[in-house]
């Protein structure tokens, strides 16, 4: 198998400390600034601040006095029933993208966290919040991805031992996090997975002599596929949804 590792697009995650937004936007000096947050007269998202070094990002709405010195961008989450044929990318010159599925005034600032094959279908969430979406993602995180998986052969029982015990990948030089295979029927099991590896279930089964003829992402986390969503419509996570434990 060709393997080029995909490196995720680098999110702007940037924060700022408190003190220096305040003097950055207010035209007061450093020193100046955490007086006025030692004070009590800064707010964040309408709570009083008094910490100078809280990391302050694009989101939060911060007011000095009660005038506002930055305005909180809207984050935006989204769930997506992707269907097949659709590339998880933000553009391409080739193949139709999710993008393409997403309403245009939102989908300018949106990322995907957590991409899914062209081929695949499911659950797809779009983010602006590249601070949010890491942590959905961070394999060091360990937050389950569960999958449906369709197969050529009939899942083996000493596959459901490899993915326990985890697969060495040889392009990476890793052994895959122990995953959890559990066979519906002859052809069709349930695959939960704790990191997102390119190609990664596909490539697991492969390494047990099998091959993967359909894959549709069930649950990412505690967020689970909308049932009522038909492939291609998408929905605001609720903010439930949002709370990643
Ligand atoms: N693993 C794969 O092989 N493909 C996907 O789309 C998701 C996980």
């Amino acid at each position: 198998m060709g393997i080029t590792e995909k490196v995720g697009k680098d999110y702007n995650i940037a924060t700022m400390k408190l003190s220096r937004i305040l003097s950055n936007q207010n035209g007061v000096s450093r020193k100046r600034a955490n007086a006025l947050i030692a004070a009590g007269t800064v707010t964040v998202d309408g709570c009083i601040c008094r910490e100078t070094a809280r990391e302050i990002d694009r989101f939060s709405t911060v007011a000095c006095n009660g005038r506002v010195i930055q305005h909180g961008d809207q984050a935006h989450y989204l769930m997506l029933n992707k269907p097949a044929g659709y590339l998880s990318a933000t553009a391409d010159k080739v193949h139709k993208t999710v993008m393409e599925l997403i309403d245009p005034e939102l989908r300018k600032d949106l990322h995907i966290a957590g991409r899914l094959d062209r081929a695949s279908t499911g659950l797809l969430i779009l983010t602006n919040d590249g601070a949010w979406s890491r942590r959905l993602t961070e394999p060091r995180i360990k937050l389950p991805k569960v999958y449906r998986v369709t197969t050529v052969e009939p899942v083996s029982t000493n596959a459901i031992e490899r993915f326990a015990q985890g697969i060495w990948f040889e392009y990476e030089r890793l052994t895959t996090s122990p995953a959890r295979l559990e066979p519906l029927s002859a052809n069709e099991s349930r695959v939960t997975i704790y990191e997102g590896r390119y190609h990664q279930i596909k490539r697991m089964f492969h390494a047990t002599g099998n091959r993967v003829s359909s894959l549709h992402r069930e649950q990412m986390g505690a967020i689970t596929l909308d049932p009522t969503l038909e492939p291609g419509e998408s929905r605001p996570l609720t903010s439930r949804e949002i709370i990643l434990e």
